[in-house]
C-alpha cells in the first residue's frame, strides 16, 4: 500500500446523511481525476458499506455528466456502516457488531487504490482516520446541513439547507399572520445551532432557540406576550432539535442502535407549541421542516463551493497530501489535518456575532 509517485486509481465514496451538493463533489473528484490527472476513479456504493462487502465500479467521464444540479448522491450512502463497529442485524432491532475494516483494507488492496477520497461529516471523517490509521491514504471533503465540522468556516449543503428554513419561515409567517397564530419551525442541525440561527436570522424569527443558549420555556411566553403587547399578532419561533431547556434534556425521538450516533432527535416543536399554547392562550401550531433541509437542488454557493472542494481534494491527492480534509478558510479552499477536523464539533459561539447582531435586532433566545 505504500506506493509511491501519482496515485495511479482512487477511491470516491460518500458516507452518512445525505445533503445538497454530494454530486457535485463526486462530479468535481471525477473528473479532474481523469482530465487533469489521468487517473481511474472507483465509485464506491453506500458510504463504507461498499467498502466492507466490495461493491464499487469505475466511474466513467459520462457517469458524472449532468449530476452537478441534482441532490442526493448517485453512489448512495448509510450512517449506519463502520467498518470498526459494523452492524449485522440477528434478530428484529437487535444487532451484533463486528470489527470488518480489514475487509476494507483488503478490498482498498484488491482495487489497487492508491488513495480514497471520503465524502462526508464528522462520522464518516472520523472513520477516514481511523483508516488512514490503517494504511489507507484517506482526503476528506466536509460534507453537512449541519455546519458543525471544525477547521472549515462552512460546509457545503449547509446554504442550501439554510435557504429551505428561510423559505419555510416566509410560508408560515403568512399563514401565522392570517390566523394571528404562533408558529414553531423545527430545523435539524443536530447538537449545533447553527441552521436554526441562519435560517432563523434570514427568515426574521422572533424567537430562537439553539443548544448553545439553553433557554425556559417562561422567557420564550414573555417574548410573545411582550410582542403582543406591541400589537404583533403572529409570532415565529424557529428551534433547533437539539435545543435544551435550562437543566433540561435533549428531545430524542428514538434510539437508533446501528447508528453511529444512536440518538435520534426530534419532537421538540409540538412539545414547546403544547406549553406556549398553555401559558399564552394563543394558538400555536408547531412545523417540522426535518429531511426537506436535506433534499433538492444544491444553490449557487453549494454548488461552486462542492467544486472547489472536489478538484482541490484531487490536488491533495495527486501531491500525496494524505491525511487532510479540503476546507474553506476566508475565500480560499486549503487543507486542514484530518485530526483537528475532528477532534470537537464546531458549535455556535452564544457571543459571536450572529447571536450579537440577532440580539441587537430585538430577537429572543429565551434565556
Ligand atoms: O447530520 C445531518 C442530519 O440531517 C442532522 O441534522 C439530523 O439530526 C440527522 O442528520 C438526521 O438523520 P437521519 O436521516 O438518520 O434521520
Amino acid at each position: 500500500m505504500a506506493k509511491k509517485g501519482m496515485p495511479r486509481r482512487i477511491g470516491v465514496l460518500t458516507g452518512g446523511g445525505d445533503c445538497p451538493g454530494l454530486n457535485a463533489v463526486i462530479r468535481a473528484v471525477t473528473k479532474t481525476a481523469i482530465v487533469q490527472y489521468g487517473m481511474e476513479v472507483i465509485g464506491i456504493r453506500d458510504g463504507y458499506q461498499g467498502l466492507v462487502e466490495a461493491n464499487g465500479e469505475p466511474l466513467a467521464s459520462d457517469a458524472v455528466s449532468n449530476i452537478l444540479t441534482v441532490g442526493g448522491t448517485i453512489l448512495g450512502t448509510s450512517n449506519r456502516a463502520n467498518p470498526f463497529r459494523y452492524a449485522q442485524e440477528v434478530a428484529d432491532g437487535e444487532f451484533v457488531f463486528k470489527d470488518r475494516s480489514q475487509d476494507c483494507v483488503e478490498n482498498y488492496s484488491n482495487w489497487e487504490l492508491d488513495g480514497l477520497v471520503c465524502i462526508g461529516g464528522d462520522g464518516t471523517l472520523s472513520i477516514a482516520k481511523q483508516l488512514m490509521e490503517k494504511g489507507l491514504n484517506v482526503c476528506g471533503v466536509p460534507k453537512t446541513i449541519d455546519n458543525d465540522l471544525s477547521c472549515t468556516d462552512v460546509t457545503f449543503g449547509f446554504d442550501t439547507a439554510v435557504q429551505v428554513v428561510s423559505d419555510a419561515i416566509d410560508r408560515l409567517h403568512t399563514t401565522a399572520q392570517s390566523h394571528h397564530r404562533v408558529m414553531i419551525v423545527e430545523t435539524m442541525g443536530r447538537y449545533a445551532g447553527w441552521l436554526a440561527l441562519k435560517g432563523g436570522l434570514s427568515g426574521g424569527g422572533d424567537i430562537i432557540l439553539i443548544p448553545e443558549i439553553s433557554y425556559t420555556t417562561e422567557n420564550v411566553c414573555d417574548a410573545v406576550r411582550k410582542r403582543g403587547a406591541r400589537g404583533k399578532r403572529c409570532s415565529i419561533v424557529v428551534v433547533a432539535e437539539g435545543a435544551k431547556p435550562k437543566g433540561g434534556k435533549l428531545t430524542v425521538a428514538k434510539m437508533d442502535k446501528a447508528k453511529h450516533d444512536q440518538v435520534r432527535l426530534g419532537g421538540i416543536a409540538v412539545k414547546l407549541a403544547d406549553e406556549i399554547e398553555e401559558s399564552t392562550n394563543l394558538e400555536c401550531r408547531a412545523a417540522v421542516l426535518g429531511h426537506l433541509q436535506r433534499g433538492g437542488t444544491p444553490t449557487a454557493f453549494d454548488r461552486v463551493l462542492a467544486t472547489q472542494f472536489g478538484a482541490v481534494a484531487l490536488d491533495l491527492v495527486a501531491k500525496r497530501q494524505f491525511g487532510k480534509m479540503v476546507a474553506l478558510k476566508g475565500n480560499k479552499v486549503v487543507a486542514a489535518p484530518l485530526q483537528s477536523a475532528v477532534a470537537r464539533l464546531k458549535l455556535v459561539d452564544p457571543d459571536g456575532p450572529l447571536v450579537l447582531t440577532a440580539r441587537k435586532i430585538g430577537t429572543s433566545f429565551g434565556d
